[in-house]
């Protein structure tokens, strides 16, 4: 059988993370392509055609393969229901922590502007040669007609009954990921606070339990990293904080300064930046935050509350446990050197 790296081209099995919410850039996904791996674009802020606009600049960048990512749900129940006097009241617990920062509280922005369904429509139209998700799986229409278009289907997963799903929808690749990871915490089945699978664990269980072709991914940000998760029967690993720290990303420089500091030695998982489950340096203003917020919102609301404070050093910094191996600030250095304890041969 063919191999998932040829199949797509690869010749390092290497994939570089999507990164929602402006962090991710058409420059970093092409040179991890370009490098020999695969990149990766997260578009679920992105409208429709902006994604449109975003595989067509992908693909002058390079003729590679790449990933244009997508998160499958549109918000939870709870942030559809909030009116604007929780919102208010919720941004008035926070009044301390905008007043530190010098920021003007944020406005109660109801409704949500994401919708699945019409972004998928653009990535069918869009066509790039991978499409993976997060929070859950899209129906069996959008996948078949994936198929017929030619776009490999990617699913995350972040237990083995989630990867089991996932394989019986008939998805083409699983992503096993690990709550070392950086990001989110993209559970469907169960609340992600119940989902907390290390790498280990996970990859070698769903390699063990699937037939489709499994990418490691949560904690991996070396070249024993990525041999080790080849070993557990991974064909390919995703990484994405130490991607995220290199110049050719869209993160803050401040962002990409804090990931090599001693301070990202100690990351933890919160809530309360965007609602869900995701994982940051632990930093005072992360304890300040937790502290004040006692009115949590739900996703997509709550990030409304925290998306004045992205732009300034707010001490709010997204990070995986791998943090404090990072070494490289170059997309391709880092590409080429997490290759390099393993077989350049093409992996099963
Ligand atoms: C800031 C940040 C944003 C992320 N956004 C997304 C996203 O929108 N979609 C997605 O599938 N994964 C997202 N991820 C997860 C990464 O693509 C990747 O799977 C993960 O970072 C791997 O773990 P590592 O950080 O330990 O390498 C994000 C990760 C980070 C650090």
């Amino acid at each position: 059988m063919e191999s998932l790296s040829a199949r797509l081209g690869m010749r390092l099995p290497i994939i570089q993370g999507p990164f929602g919410g402006g962090l991710s850039t058409v420059k970093l996904a092409a040179t991890v392509t370009n490098a020999g791996g695969m990149g990766s674009f997260g578009a679920h802020l992105l409208e429709p055609d902006e994604i449109i606009r975003t595989t067509e600049a992908i693909r002058t960048e390079t003729q590679g393969s790449f990933v244009m990512n997508l998160w499958v749900d549109s918000g939870d129940e709870k942030s559809g229901e909030t009116d604007a006097e929780t919102f208010v009241r919720a941004a008035t617990e926070l009044a301390p922590f905008y007043q530190k920062n010098h920021i003007t509280p944020p406005e109660y922005a109801s409704g949500n502007s994401i919708h699945f369904e019409r972004q998928v429509e653009a990535i069918l139209r869009a066509r790039p040669p991978v499409f993976s998700f997060v929070f859950g799986i899209p129906s069996k229409d959008i996948l078949s007609e994936c198929r017929r278009r030619d776009i490999l289907t990617m699913g995350a997963a972040t237990t083995l009954d989630e990867a089991l799903a996932i394989e019986a929808a008939g998805v083409d690749i699983i992503l096993a990921t690990g709550f070392e990871a950086g990001g989110h915490r993209p559970s469907f089945l169960r609340p992600a606070a119940d989902s907390l699978h290390g790498t280990l664990a996970l990859v070698r269980q769903v390699v063990a339990s699937v037939k489709v072709p499994v990418i490691a991914a949560g904690g991996i940000a070396d070249a024993q990293g990525v041999a080790a998760a080849m070993v557990l029967g991974a064909s390919a690993v995703q990484i994405g904080t130490a991607f995220l720290a290199c110049e050719e990303s869209g993160a803050h420089p401040l962002h990409k300064q804090k990931l090599f500091h001693p301070a990202a030695r100690q990351t933890r998982l919160s809530d309360r930046v965007s609602g869900r489950l995701a994982r940051f340096i632990a930093t005072p203003a992360l304890d300040d935050l937790e502290r004040l917020n006692q009115t949590h919102l739900g996703y997509p609301l709550q990030g409304e509350l925290t998306r004045p404070l992205k732009s300034i050093d707010s001490g709010l910094f997204y990070a995986g446990q791998g943090a404090p191996l990072l070494r490289h600030h170059r997309a391709a250095d880092l590409t080429l050197a997490l290759a390099a304890a393993i077989s350049h041969t093409a992996p099963p």
